[in-house]
């Protein structure tokens, strides 16, 4: 079995991961990000209940998920899945995990019409890493990633029957936080699917109190 620590120690994923690099105006996609995307998938993971097995294997998809940025913003997951493929290919690992892997790492940018559990923990990792510590340094001059300066700390709290996305947030800014979802209503529509293929509701809250999204705009 593959190990995620030894995938974390490899010095090609290393220098992959510290090579990535992030438009200065928009959010941070290098290590900070990556290792957050691990931390989320493993909190996620381990909520549900998931084995060791797989709690190691969607670790390892998290961290090279976006290694294609090396190569270009645009299409980077197809470019994620390709190194991620070349690097696997060379490891000890089963062909049935390698390919559910690989398949969260190609379609981490939506989990729409999926039906796959490490493909809809990796998409909702990625997208509920969105808080302040994500803006790069010239996102505060951008009219809309300048809200997220709002945002302190995000996470996700799965019960038996709901799939609760919990911001903590500056005061009074819960209607700038909106204008950056307007922008980019993604991460609300992916934790929606993702309560939907758990079969729970999805409830957002902000600051202790739940808030509900225009069902138009976020439509899924
Ligand atoms: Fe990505
Ligand atoms: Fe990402």
């Amino acid at each position: 079995m593959l190990k995620y620590e030894d995938v974390l120690n490899d010095k090609e994923i290393i220098s992959l991961i510290e090579s990535i690099k992030s438009d200065e105006y928009k959010l941070n996609h290098s290590k900070r990000h990556i290792f957050k995307v691990v931390e989320n998938a493993e909190n996620i993971a381990k909520q549900l209940n998931c084995d060791d097995k797989f709690i190691n294997n969607v670790k390892i998809a998290a961290l090279l998920h976006d290694v294609g940025m090396t190569v270009q913003r645009k299409n980077h997951a197809e470019y994620s899945y390709e190194i991620a493929k070349e690097y696997l290919d060379k490891k000890d690992i089963n062909a049935e995990e390698k390919q559910e892997i690989l398949n969260a790492i190609r379609k981490h940018s939506t989990a729409k019409d999926s039906n796959d559990l490490m493909q809809q923990i990796i998409v909702a990792s990625d997208k509920i890493d969105i808080d302040k510590s994500r803006m790069m340094p010239k996102a505060y001059f951008s009219d809309i990633n300048k809200n997220l300066v709002y945002i302190n700390d995000v996470r996700l709290e799965i019960t038996d029957s709901s799939v609760n996305y919990i911001f903590n947030i500056e005061d009074g800014h819960f209607k700038d936080i909106c204008l950056f979802f307007e922008d980019w209503p993604k991460p609300v529509k992916e934790i929606k699917r993702f309560a939907k293929f758990l079969n729970k509701t999805p409830h957002f809250i902000f600051n202790d109190k739940e808030e509900v999204f225009d069902e138009e705009i976020y439509k899924i």
